[in-house]
């Protein structure tokens, strides 16, 4: 039996991951494994009726929970960095998920807007390191608001934060070798700005040459520097199969990652404690515009519970929604709102049903 606690959050992300519930519940219930779902409504509602965003007595209440599923945080009427901050950032933090894994998939009848690029040459997954760097809040601001004001924020990095991220990528690019020639083929990438961040970027440098020679001396191993890596992205995709980053090179890597498979509406990631508690998302954001139209995309939402069965251990659970997906991915018009030639029940459906 699994308890997952639901934030549906803001915009559409109550929509999208009611279908995402959906489908879960209907590939559980066909292969015999119960979930139960309570929802919490954290978000930017509850933020502009309370002044709360999350409080440390809920992070307890979620800790009796097997997974979180979030639907998206951001609202209107809400100052950027409140929420995000308040919300995402600390739940990530204080529930120490230090992996964010964003598979970057192009599913057939998915337009890609890379011309002649098909879903075999974009086939792969970015491990951007979740908890350190930039977002670590690190630094101030003096003089503020007048012309002598200094602000500084500062990438924070420490050895250990490196080393558990680089083992999950080194084990997951392990993993992926051994399911298919075509993965070993290609080298594990590291993502970062060595040439400019000589503190940082050497550390994480440092650090995967030095695991990759100690335990992985078979593996193709290779380096680019973030801002080679986005042009490679769009001129070679398929050079790419896992890539590992520091927090804010993945955050900027991935919405281009998110373009190159279709959108953001096909898009899911996981924040992920690999020995504790691990939230799963569509990446996209809570598109305002679209609440309550019945037009948004669910589809990342639904490969993000089709991920979190993954790492809760049902891989066949995840595996059918995938492959429904595919089938009703193909029936889709486009992946965009308000152009799928359907609404967002209708895909929710047609994928629970060929879930059941
Ligand atoms: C993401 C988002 C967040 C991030 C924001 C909303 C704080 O862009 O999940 O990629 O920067 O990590
Ligand atoms: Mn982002």
């Amino acid at each position: 039996m699994y308890k997952i606690a639901v934030i549906g959050g803001d915009g559409t992300g109550p929509e999208v991951v009611n279908e995402g519930k959906k489908v879960l519940e209907a590939s559980c219930k066909k292969n015999g494994v119960k979930i139960e779902f309570t929802n919490f409504d954290f978000g930017g509602e509850r933020y502009l009726k309370t002044g709360e965003t999350i409080t440390e007595s809920a992070i307890e209440d979620l800790k009796n929970f097997d997974a979180i599923y979030l639907g998206a945080i951001g609202h209107p009427d809400v100052k950027p960095g409140i929420l995000e901050q308040g919300i995402l950032l600390k739940l990530r933090f204080t529930l120490d998920q230090y992996i964010n894994l964003r598979p970057v998939k192009l599913f057939e009848n998915v337009e890609c807007p890379i011309v002649d690029k098909k879903p075999e040459d974009v086939d792969f997954v970015v491990i951007r390191e979740n908890t350190g760097g930039i977002y670590t809040g690190h630094g101030g601001v003096t003089k503020k608001g007048t012309q002598d004001e200094i602000a500084s924020q500062l990438m924070i990095y420490d050895r250990k934060t490196v080393d558990r991220c680089l083992k999950y990528a080194f084990e997951l690019k392990q993993k992926r070798n051994k399911l298919s020639q075509k993965y070993a083929e290609k080298p594990i990438h590291l993502v970062h700005k060595r040439n400019v961040l000589t503190h940082c970027g050497d550390l994480w440098f440092r650090a995967y040459e030095e695991m990759g020679n100690a335990q992985y001396k078979d593996m193709k191993r290779d380096y680019q520097h973030v801002d080679a890596a986005t042009m490679w992205f769009v001129k070679n995709p398929e050079w790419f199969d896992v890539i590992v980053t520091e927090n804010l090179f993945g955050d900027i890597i991935t919405d281009l990652g998110a373009m190159i498979q279709g959108g953001m509406g096909v898009s899911a990631g996981g924040n992920i404690n690999p020995n504790g508690l691990s939230m799963f998302e569509p990446i996209g954001g809570s598109a305002p515009k679209y609440k309550g139209q019945n037009i948004i995309n669910p589809i990342a939402a639904i490969l993000a519970g089709s991920m979190m069965m993954e790492v809760l251990g049902e891989t066949k659970i995840a595996e059918e929604i995938e492959k429904s997906v595919r089938d009703v991915v193909k029936q889709m018009k486009s992946m965009s709102a308000g152009k799928m030639g359907m609404s967002t029940t209708d895909v929710g459906d047609k994928v629970a049903k060929l879930c059941s």
